[in-house]
């Protein structure tokens, strides 16, 4: 049986990746319903270059909502810096033309997880945590729907890519982020530390485009234009594929490897705001709220995805 999955997103060249995964995978995954948020660019634009990836790979009849379009506590950070000014720089992709959804976001995984079993609907946050903070705050009620919610964001050894000490996913809306990770719903977390080992190296996306299909292209432009930022920062290899990691764990959990740990999220620090503090050596006697994944394995990973994007 498929996994049942929302994916809340503000795709991002790698949000995009991580949705062709999923889409890719439907023998593993049942996507029922995809949320934009506003994050590493304005909501209108996420909401539009979420429908842009369905479309890419021929999946139309994809359900896309637009959920929040600020953080809870504070105005909106972008990264345009990382991802251009359409948030999905790179190929030029038309105009969607399937529709958004008229409900919002938020209402639609309200609605969503009260029509499912207990515990049987998985989270897929790959932005800002706004939109599931706002949901748990409207219905509580719907927090045994979820069977687990499987994040992108934080970091710990590699600490902070937005600001010396946050990463950008909670940097952006941490008030969310504590909300989310003071649930008591259980938590996976692919921090930095994890994807920055997941870097498109020239014969990870040479792969890509030698699948000679227009998805394959599409991700090889996309990483070709995402690639810049963090060479340029990190000196790396090239792009790290954040967001995909999230999807990758749904089909091949083995792959990455990590500590249940407590983490709690830092909201009134102007230096540190946003800071995932992860107690990796498990030096309080703070409860374990979150699998916080340390490693991957990169071949692995990328051989997977290779693989899934060919079947597009
Ligand atoms: C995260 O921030 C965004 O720029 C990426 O899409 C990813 O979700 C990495 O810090
Ligand atoms: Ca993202």
């Amino acid at each position: 049986m498929p996994r049942k999955i929302i994916i809340d997103t503000d795709p991002g060249q790698d949000d995009a990746v991580a949705i062709l995964l999923a889409l890719a995978s439907p023998e593993e995954i049942e996507i029922l319903g995809i949320t934009a948020v506003a994050g590493n660019v304005p909501l209108a634009l996420t909401a539009r270059n979420a429908r842009k990836v369905c479309e890419v790979a021929g999946r139309s009849d994809v359900k896309v909502y637009a959920g929040c379009d600020r953080p809870l506590a504070h105005t909106l950070v972008t990264a345009e810096h990382v991802h251009g000014k359409t948030g999905l720089d790179g190929p030029d992709l038309p105009e969607p033309q399937m529709p958004l959804q008229d409900q919002h976001g938020v209402d639609f995984i309200i609605e969503t997880l009260r029509a499912e079993p207990p515990g049987t609907v998985t989270l897929c946050p790959l932005g800002p945590l706004t939109n599931i903070a706002t949901a748990l705050q409207k219905a509580p009620d719907i927090a045994e729907k979820v069977q687990e919610i499987v994040l992108m964001g934080g970091a710990y050894f590699e600490v902070g890519n937005i600001t010396p000490a946050a990463e950008f996913n909670i940097y952006v809306d941490p008030e969310a982020a504590e909300i989310v990770f003071k649930s008591g719903i259980p938590i996976v977390v692919m921090p930095l530390d994890v994807t920055h080992k997941a870097l498109v190296t020239a014969p990870r996306n040479e792969a890509f485009r030698s699948l000679g299909t227009h998805p394959g292209t599409v991700v090889a432009e996309w990483t070709d234009f995402f690639e810049r930022f963090d060479k340029e920062k990190y000196g790396s290899a090239g792009a790290p594929l954040h967001d995909p990691t999230v999807i990758a764990y749904l089909i091949r959990p083995e792959l990455f490897t990590g500590r249940h740990v407590n983490v709690e999220i830092e909201t009134q620090s102007n230096l540190t705001r946003g800071m995932t503090v992860a107690d990796w050596w498990r030096v309080t006697d703070r409860a374990p709220n979150a699998m916080f994944m340390g490693d991957l394995d990169a071949d692995g990973f990328f051989a997977l995805l290779t693989e899934r994007i060919g079947r597009l």
